[in-house]
């Protein structure tokens, strides 16, 4: 076993209670980084929801424990809470975003806790839960990281695309926590993160966290991915997973599928790490994962300058899936396991 100590705690606190009464959310705002590391307080079903769509908290583990989290804290503010209306808010947050199956995983958990409580209970029930959310992330994290540690060694040359690293978690990360768990080993390893169009999580968030924790980081446009896979300076590739189906279909930020593609055709290997919560038995294959559809102005702006003539239509998927046989090995915090997965 490694000494915990060595190993780097995440960079900033992406998701807390915002009060010791557990009646509030604290998020970092991701929508700032990395000129700004501002934090908001969520208070209200609505402001949660909006904070998961707007993507002020991202990345499948962490919206799951800020969903589990904002609930507790939204439904403490009710003035008599009941099962039926902890239902109606637990749907609406459960809906803010369809892919990461950590969302509803993390709200179903909230209501199995509740249904074996008295209504004077419920707010003391889902907070405990809450917080067993939270502390579980972390630890599913460490565990993914040890797992993926054993794959990495000295000199190794990783490409990472989105952002799985700890600002998508509570703890150190999915697709990062082998490389966080290694560098702390003092293994050498260098990072290329694809920029990830639209939204520049790995621009912005990756390049970020790697850079704070000394791990040393290139970013390249998505487009250029193949070409440095072709040139030999790659060993693996690391990315997380927003759903993983029972047959092993792993989807994740756009982008992904290409990737894998490209690696396979120039025999690098693919590794997809996730906590168990993200793994989906009940469905079937990637074919059945919905795939959110995002807003035409992600693509028709740049910063404030508009880029698409009006009227041209967009496509705009969040997520694409890559199919099983993509995959070289899935990493989670049960080791390395292999589909099909049946729970
Ligand atoms: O749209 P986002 O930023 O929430 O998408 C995030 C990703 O696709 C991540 O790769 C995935 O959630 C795994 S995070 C550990």
């Amino acid at each position: 076993m490694p000494d915990t100590q060595t190993l780097p705690s995440p960079p900033a606190t992406v998701v807390a209670w915002g009060d010791p009464d557990r009646r509030s959310l604290r998020l970092l705002d991701q929508r700032a980084l990395p000129q700004a590391e501002v934090y908001v307080t969520v208070q209200t079903l609505d402001a949660l929801v909006h904070a998961i769509r707007t993507l002020t908290v991202r990345g499948a583990p962490a919206i799951g424990v800020a969903a589990a989290m904002g609930l507790a804290a939204v439904a403490a503010r009710e003035p008599a809470l009941t099962h039926a209306r902890l239902a109606e808010l637990a749907e609406a947050v459960a809906a803010a975003r369809p892919t990461a199956v950590n969302l509803r995983w993390a709200v179903n958990r909230l209501l199995a806790r509740a249904a074996a409580e008295r209504p004077e209970q419920l707010v003391a029930a889902l907070a405990d839960e809450a917080q067993a959310v939270l502390d579980e992330d972390i630890a599913m994290c460490r565990a993914i990281g040890e797992a993926g540690a054993a794959l990495l060694r000295d000199g190794m040359r990783v490409l990472t695309h989105c952002n799985a690293g700890a600002l998508a978690t509570a703890g150190i990360g999915t697709a990062l926590a082998p490389v966080y768990v290694a560098h702390a080993r003092g293994v050498a390893l260098t990072v290329h993160a694809d920029e990830t169009r639209p939204l520049l999580q790995g621009a912005r968030l990756t390049s970020w966290e790697l850079q704070r924790a000394g791990v040393p980081v290139t970013v390249l446009p998505d487009g250029a991915a193949a070409s440095l896979l072709a040139r030999g300076v790659i060993d693996a590739v690391f990315v997380g997973a927003d759903r993983i189906a029972a047959n092993g279909d792993v989807a994740n930020k756009v982008g992904t599928y290409p990737l894998a593609l490209a690696a396979r055709a120039h025999g690098v290997p693919f590794y997809v790490c996730a906590p168990w919560s993200t793994v989906d038995a009940a469905t079937r294959d990637g074919v059945a994962i919905e795939i959110e559809q995002r807003g035409r102005d992600e693509l028709a702006l740049a910063g404030d300058r508009v880029v698409l003539p009006d009227g041209v239509p967009v496509f705009n998927p969040a997520f694409d899936v890559t199919p099983r046989a993509l995959v070289t090995h899935y990493v989670t915090d049960r080791g390395l396991v292999e589909p099909p997965f049946t729970s």
